[in-house]
């Protein structure tokens, strides 16, 4: 069967027959097929064995016909290699054994390796490679500032406040440790082009909790290198963050072929502030997949009407999929991006 790409064309900004569709967080809690897997196995386990991570990877390309698959993993992987603990707690999110707080710390963490240390990510691109062929592969990793939220704080937050702190009292911790991530993260990007991903995002999720100043100066630098780390193999690199709309500009700066939209601002506004010499990903809000479909039918046709039929545009939410979404309304976004598009929208 021939591989449909019509996501990898967008994303290079060439026209495609019909506007492809995938979704952030497509495998998960939501599909009863991956919570029979997580009956058996935690999502370390799931990550670590590269067969049933691919299983996984490939659960919603089966069940709801996107134009791409991402792989199953995590982007807190990386902390166990570097020695810092990784666990999570039912109902707690991720939890970190050993946060990062001084000098000391940044230096205690280990030399990393990503095609040795983290084998397993590596060999479920290799499988998915080798069966996958029917829809590109999209590997990922966290933006440094977003893991390093989750590295100083020591799990999920909504203030970010021992984060600012350490970078308003002490930036030279803070620095080196965003040195030493943008290394760590580089390096895990640039293995799993070679593995065989033919497009990675870089997830910086939290990001708008920052200024656009304090961006600038505490992020972007180290953002950048690993967009252009990525960049430099050749395969389109998607930058993605929430709660961005101020940040845009600067993001472009940072890198990435594609720019990820939140909903919290229209796809044509984004679009013509990040400008159209890039591609943009977005941005259904996830909480509409809970509505009605009549309801989810206008707000489908709104973001495809605001893409203008430009090329570049790639349909997906503007975060990943919450828990207990219904599938058929997932499906039911498939299949209406595909046919609204299918004909050329009116402006
Ligand atoms: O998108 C996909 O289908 C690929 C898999 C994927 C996971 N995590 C699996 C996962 C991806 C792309 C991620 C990225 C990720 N992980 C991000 C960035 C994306 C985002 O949503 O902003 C972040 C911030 C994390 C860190 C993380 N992992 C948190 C905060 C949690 C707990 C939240 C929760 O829902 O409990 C996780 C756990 C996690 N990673 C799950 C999945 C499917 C939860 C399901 C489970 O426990 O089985």
């Amino acid at each position: 069967m021939e591989i449909n790409d019509r996501f990898l064309r967008a994303c290079r900004r060439e026209p495609v027959d019909i506007t492809p569709v995938w979704f952030m967080r497509q495998a998960g809690r939501y599909m009863a097929e991956y919570r029979a897997i997580r009956e058996k196995y935690s999502l370390i386990e799931i990550c670590q064995h590269p067969e049933i991570a691919a299983e996984v990877t490939m659960q919603p390309v089966r069940a709801l016909g996107v134009d791409a698959a991402i792989l199953f993993a995590d982007i807190l992987l990386p902390v166990i290699p570097l020695g810092l603990g990784l666990e999570f707690a039912k109902g707690e999110g991720p939890m970190i054994a050993s946060p990062v707080r001084t000098l000391d710390d940044v230096h205690a963490m280990k030399p990393f390796d990503a095609e040795s240390d983290l084998r397993y990510v590596m060999d479920a691109i290799r499988i998915l490679r080798g069966t996958l062929n029917v829809v590109p592969l999209i590997g990922f990793c966290g933006a440094p500032f977003t893991v390093a939220s989750y590295i100083i704080e020591g799990g999920s937050s909504r203030e970010f406040l021992k984060t600012k702190t350490m970078m308003y009292s002490t930036p030279e911790i803070f620095h080196a440790l965003m040195e030493k991530l943008a290394a760590v993260l580089s390096d895990y990007l640039v293995a799993q082009i070679r593995a065989g991903a033919q497009a990675v995002q870089v997830f910086d999720s939290w990001i708008g909790a920052l200024s656009p100043s304090d961006y600038e100066m505490f992020v972007l630098p180290y953002s950048q290198k690993v967009l252009k780390a990525a960049e430099a193999m050749n395969v389109p690199v998607i930058h993605f963050g929430t709660n961005t709309t101020m940040l845009l500009p600067l993001m472009k700066r940072a890198g990435g072929s594609v720019l990820g939209l939140d909903w919290r601002l229209p796809l044509d506004d984004g679009w013509r502030i990040i400008g159209y010499d890039r591609a943009v990903q977005g941005n259904l809000d996830p909480a509409i997949l809970f509505a009605p479909l009549s309801e989810i039918k206008k707000r489908v046709h709104d973001i495809l009407r605001r893409a203008e039929g430009r090329p570049g545009h790639i349909f997906n939410l503007g975060h990943g999929i919450l828990q207990h979404t219904p599938v058929d309304h997932v499906k039911a976004v498939v299949d209406l991006v595909h046919e609204y598009s299918a004909v050329k929208v009116e402006v």
